[in-house]
């Protein structure tokens, strides 16, 4: 598809300037003639933050839910309810039970029940899950499920789909977004539970394209080790985007470090940000 790409950041952790941060992330995504929201935070601060932003959710025609976690798909009850023509797009694993657990205590981190109610209401025709790669229309795609392929992402975690942490949650409806434009591909990701480069690999493969122009989004690196961070910013700097816009769930540490080898190429996401392709 040509130029005409605009991606605002409604809601994360970080915010601009009379809006509200949240521990989350959306994504408003304007293409020529669709009206995409990537995630919708946790709910609070999407409402508000979209307002303010003369965002219309009521006017979106494609909601896509990068996975299920509560913290991207807290608003998808008042986005369902609000933008009547809306179609929902999401791994069928975005609506079971599952948790974080740390030092002992489990912790619910899936989907809040309004969601999945509100999910369960919506029309047969207008629910799409997504259990491959999928197009939504020429030049924009969903990768659905990634491969974990790098060695040296761990792609593990505190996540298990019971609260006494005997299955281990693989977080297999992680997925990612994809635009091909005349200069690139632009990425949007949720929190990169699949590695940031296992997700960029794949973006690649399935779109035949091997030019990344823009990655935006939560690249989960908080907790990474030394030898994980150095290896995702070697991949992410040999791919030598334009812009590289860490939100959500990088992690300072991650910020700098994708700072100081691509430099001003990197612009930290905060909401009301908005990137125009
Ligand atoms: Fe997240
Ligand atoms: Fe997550």
């Amino acid at each position: 598809m040509g130029d005409n790409l605009k991606i605002t950041i409604l809601v994360d952790n970080q915010a601009g300037e009379g809006l509200i941060a949240e521990h989350g992330l959306s994504l408003w995504i304007e293409t020529q003639d669709k009206r995409i929201l990537f995630d919708t935070g946790q709910g609070t601060a999407l409402p508000d933050n979209a307002r303010k932003l003369a965002i219309g959710l009521d006017n979106a025609d494609i909601l896509v839910l990068s996975h299920g976690h509560y913290d991207h798909t807290g608003g998808v009850f008042h986005v369902l309810k609000h933008a009547g023509g809306i179609e929902l797009y999401c791994h069928p694993a975005v609506v079971q039970p599952r948790y974080s657990i740390r030092n002992g205590i489990a912790k619910p981190i899936h989907m809040p029940r309004d969601s999945m109610a509100a999910i369960d209401k919506l029309s047969a025709h207008k629910l799409h899950w997504v259990s491959r790669a999928a197009l939504l229309r020429q030049g924009v795609g969903l990768t659905g499920p990634i491969p974990r392929d790098t060695s040296y992402e761990d792609t593990g975690g505190p996540f298990y789909l019971d609260p006494e942490g005997r299955r281990a949650d693989p977080i297999d409806d992680d997925l990612a977004l994809w635009v091909n434009t005349p200069e690139g591909l632009i990425v949007c990701v949720g929190c990169c539970h699949a590695g940031m480069v296992n997700i960029l690999n794949q973006v690649r493969r399935l779109s035949g394209v091997s030019r990344i122009r823009a990655v935006i989004g939560g690249f989960h690196l908080l907790h990474a080790s030394d030898q994980r961070l150095e290896r995702t910013v070697a991949a992410l700097r040999s791919y030598s985007p334009d812009i590289v816009a860490p939100c959500h769930c990088t992690g300072g540490r991650a910020v700098q470090a994708l700072m100081d080898a691509l430099g001003e190429r990197v612009s930290p996401g905060c909401s009301g940000l908005t990137y125009k392709f």
